[in-house]
């Protein structure tokens, strides 16, 4: 089984990589062969409305995205990550998902494959959970099932959402944390990663 993670943050290695890691580990934990690719590490370029896959499977742009085709077909499993942008996605991360139309239009290539979502933001309620949404919406719309992880216990949280806020010092002035300071978040990311081999493996029979 194979579970594939995408980063949209433009710093690799941050925050959302390493709540994207957090899903992969319980998921390798579980069994499943992972990968984290940073597209900030890549050459994709933006889909410029050719419309060339209206008609064939194919995108004419040459460049990286279509090695991250190849490994999100050969997956069983799609984790995307984005830092929350102004209550959505990154701007790289929205790129990619316009250069993933070839797997759309003819028919849906990803179909009944396993999705998960994770977002880092600065501030809670302030966006993360329309732009976990966005993500899960792009799930929607290429028939990929998306999971929406719940770790036991009482409810903590909304979802595989980490922030880097940390209170109000005593001037009433906001204090910053690393986001993987938030144990919440990653609580949630952990089990997103679990609970996607889980259906993956119930699928499979
Ligand atoms: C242009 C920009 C817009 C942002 N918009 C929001 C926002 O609307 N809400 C929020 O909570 N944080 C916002 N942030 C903070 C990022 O979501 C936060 O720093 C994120 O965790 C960074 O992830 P990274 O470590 O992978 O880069 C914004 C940051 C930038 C640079």
């Amino acid at each position: 089984m194979r579970i594939l993670a995408i980063n949209g943050s433009h710093r690799p290695g941050k925050g959302t990589a390493t709540l994207l890691q957090a899903a992969l580990d319980a998921a390798k934990e579980e069994g499943a062969d992972v990968e984290l690719i940073e597209l900030s590490q890549l050459n994709i370029g933006f889909c410029v409305g050719c419309n060339t896959c209206m008609g064939k499977p194919h995108c004419p742009i040459d460049d990286d995205m279509h090695e991250v085709v190849s490994k999100m077909l050969e997956a069983d499993g799609i984790v995307l990550g984005s830092p929350d942008y102004f209550s959505n996605v990154s701007s790289r991360m929205k790129a990619f998902m316009e250069r993933t139309r070839p797997l759309h239009m003819i028919e849906n290539a990803l179909k009944g494959k396993v999705g998960g979502a994770v977002v880092t933001a600065g501030l809670p309620d302030c966006g993360a959970e329309k732009t976990l949404a966005e993500l899960n919406h792009f799930f929607a719309i290429q028939e990929v099932t998306a999971v929406n992880p719940r770790p036991a216990g009482p409810v903590a949280g909304n979802g595989p959402i980490a922030t880097q806020f940390a209170g109000l010092d005593e001037t009433g002035r906001t204090r910053w944390r690393n986001v993987k300071a938030d144990s919440t978040g990653f609580a949630f990311a952990r089990q997103l990663g679990k609970d996607m081999v889980k259906l993956i493996e119930r699928l499979a029979v």
